[in-house]
């Protein structure tokens, strides 16, 4: 594939809806780059914890930004993503990582400042990029668009089994409850809210199990419509 032929597949949706592992796996099968846009947010709400930062407070998190050191080094299955030069994936995907991630993804400056990090992971021979805005803001020109979604219920069922597989323990009332509250602020915020893409394919996963899900985006990408 020559590097003008690079493409980007954006695939979007909240939280829960399958969309991180759906886009590994996409990845995978095209031999893609990938990203995780929402480590990003959470790396840097990590990061914004750790200095005491008022999340509410847009100011303070930009300045946050100012000494930003991350990177993501090849696992055995996913990446592994650093902070500071130390390894921080368990602390990473904590419930209360993700919710601190919602709060400050909510600035309009911090978005903003974000791009560039997040379009310098488009080379050759593309990427998938997985997100929020993926298709509306950051790679608004990606060749192909998806939009993941999936009901409340089964969704605090995947995290709650996720959470089980990385030995830490949770309710379903409780990540039910915390998804709603989530989704509410992803959806209703001013600076790129979570909705799908004018030329986005919905796809619902309720009642898709992965490998299913990863076809049907697969074969969608390979007959190009
Ligand atoms: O996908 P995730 O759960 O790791 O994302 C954590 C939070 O980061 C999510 O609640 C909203 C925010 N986010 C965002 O605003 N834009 C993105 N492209 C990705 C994540």
């Amino acid at each position: 594939m020559q590097a003008e032929d690079a493409f980007v597949v954006a695939i979007d949706g909240p939280g829960g809806s399958g969309k991180g592992s759906l886009s590994v796996n996409v990845a995978q099968a095209l031999g893609f780059h990938l990203l995780d846009s929402g480590a990003i947010y959470r790396l840097l709400a990590l990061k914004a914890m750790q200095q005491g930062v008022d999340l509410e407070q847009e100011s303070e998190v930009i300045a946050v930004l100012d000494d930003f050191n991350i990177r993501f080094e090849a696992g055995d299955e996913l990446s592994i993503p650093y902070l500071d030069d130390r390894d921080v994936a368990e602390e990473l995907r904590r419930e209360e990582t993700g919710d601190a991630a919602s709060k400050v993804a909510r600035h309009s400056a911090v978005r903003k400042q974000l791009l560039g990090l997040q379009r310098s992971f488009f080379k050759p021979p593309g990427l998938v990029a997985d997100g929020r805005d993926m298709g509306t803001v950051v790679f608004p020109k990606a060749r192909f668009k998806f939009f993941l979604c999936a009901s409340i219920e089964i969704r605090a069922q995947r995290r709650y089994k996720q959470l089980k597989n990385m030995g830490l323990s949770a309710s379903i009332a409780q990540l039910q409850a915390d998804i709603a509250e989530r989704d509410e602020r992803d959806q209703n915020r001013s600076a790129s809210p979570l909705t799908p893409a004018e030329d986005a394919l919905i796809v619902d996963s309720s009642l898709l199990d992965l490998s299913q899900v990863t076809e049907l985006v697969l074969s969608h990408i390979r007959h190009g419509d």
